[in-house]
Parts: structure tokens; C-alpha cells; sequence
């Protein structure tokens, strides 16, 4: 099955590594889907040059202009960008992205046609099997179609800490949130797994039934690790 790896770029890259960055990663060969999600004053120089999909990290739901600071998806459209992160934890932790904020924001995604990878997790102290089905009964609220939503399952503990759950317990979120999403809305979910994703433990994660892929933060910006990790996928 085709995997999705998502490049998360987050806050990293310099603007003189971006031109080679972008070189080394069109010479990687895959039978996979892979994403890049750089920061947003590199987004045009890697939809000019990158061989593939660019997403963004975020953007603003409102449509109109006074929102000094931000982007909105008719820019992302018109710069050819068909996907976004949303509700990404440190926007949540640093920017109060509160649920219904997600929800506005997946709204204005899907009315935009952009493919949204929402991303939702539990922290170590809590369960899963409380908190994942409120998060995803307020981001989705007032949707009806999930089938152009990527969920992306990245549990906060593991989030640039290196604590990488068990595999058994990846497996298991993974499916408790497909089981949730087909009994709520009779349609299959692409699910990815993020988190302390490396070069050391990809083929581990890889390998969990049911994943769809995995999203990829910190270590994305290091294009040798990003070779080695589509290597082993
Ligand atoms: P790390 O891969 O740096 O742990 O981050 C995961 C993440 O936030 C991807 O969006």
C-alpha cells in the first residue's frame, strides 16, 4: 500500500539551505506520496521547484484581508497549494487553537478544495479513548464528508521529546479512530502517525496495520535523514 510521508518543516530552514534542500530531495526516488510542508516565506520557492505537493502549516479561515500577519486559502489556491496542516499541537499549545477554531478552520479548507491533514493526540496523562472522540466530534463538527480529511494521530508527550509510544499502542489509536470515524460517518479514514518519527525507528512504525503514513517534524529539515527515512519505507 502507498504511504503518505508528510514533511513538516515547522519553524527550520535558513533561506540559503532551501535551494539545496529542495535539489537533494527531488533526487529521492519513491513509490510513496510525500508532502512538503515548509514555513511560509519558503512556500513559493519549493511550489516553484519542489517535484512535490506542497502543503501549508497553517493559514486563517476569514476571507477578507484584516488579518495582519496571516494567510488566507485564496492565497495558498492561488500560489497552487492544495493542502494544509490544521489544528497542528503547537498552535494549539502557542496560538490557543481551541476546537472551534479547528472547526472553522477545516470548513474554510474544504470550501476552499484544499486538502486539510488535521492532527489530534492525547497526552500521557490521559486517555485516549476519552479525549480523541471529543476532539474529533468539535473539529468536525458540521461536516459531512471526511473522505478529503487526512487525520494525523500525534500524541503531545511524543511531539520533539523522543518518546516514541509502543508500536501495540499506536496500533491500537489508530484503529479505535478509523473504527470511530466509519461508525460516525460510513466512510474510511487515512490515518498518519506523528511523533519522534526518525531514520531509527521508521520501519517499526511503518509497518503498523492500518497506517496510512507518518507526519514528520523537527528532523524533516535534515535532508539526509529524510533520504534515509523514504528508503526504508
Ligand atoms: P517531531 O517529529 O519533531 O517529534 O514532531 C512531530 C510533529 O509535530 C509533526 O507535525
Amino acid at each position: 500500500m502507498r504511504k503518505l510521508i508528510l514533511l513538516n518543516h515547522k519553524m527550520s530552514l535558513l533561506y540559503d539551505e532551501v535551494y539545496p534542500y529542495i535539489e537533494r530531495l527531488n533526487n529521492i526516488e519513491t513509490e510513496n506520496d510525500v508532502i512538503v510542508c515548509p514555513s511560509n516565506i519558503y512556500l513559493e520557492a519549493f511550489v516553484n521547484n519542489s517535484d512535490f505537493p506542497v502543503a501549508a502549516q497553517n493559514f486563517h479561515s476569514a476571507v477578507d484581508a484584516s488579518h495582519t500577519g496571516e494567510i488566507s486559502t485564496d492565497q495558498l489556491k492561488s500560489l497552487g497549494i492544495e493542502y494544509s496542516l490544521v489544528g497542528h499541537y503547537e498552535r494549539v499549545a502557542e496560538f490557543k487553537e481551541n476546537p472551534s477554531i479547528v472547526n472553522e478552520k477545516l470548513i474554510a479548507a474544504l470550501d476552499a478544495n484544499i486538502f486539510p491533514i488535521v492532527c489530534l493526540g492525547e497526552n500521557m496523562d490521559e486517555d485516549y479513548r476519552d479525549v480523541l472522540p471529543k476532539l474529533l466530534d468539535s473539529y468536525l463538527k458540521d461536516i459531512q464528508n471526511i473522505q478529503c480529511i487526512t487525520f494525523a494521530y500525534e500524541p503531545i508527550y511524543a511531539i520533539d521529546t523522543g518518546a516514541l509510544p509502543k508500536r501495540e499502542k499506536i496500533e491500537e489509536v489508530i484503529k479505535f479512530v478509523k473504527k470511530y470515524l466509519e461508525d460516525k460517518f460510513g466512510q474510511k479514514a487515512r490515518i498518519l502517525y506523528g511523533g519522534s518519527v526518525d531514520s531509527s525507528n521508521i520501519e517499526e512504525i511503518i509497518g503498523i496495520e492500518n497506517l496510512d503514513g507518518v507526519l514528520i517534524g523537527k528532523i524533516s529539515s535534515d535532508i539526509k535523514e529524510v533520504e534515509k527515512i523514504i528508503s526504508r519505507i
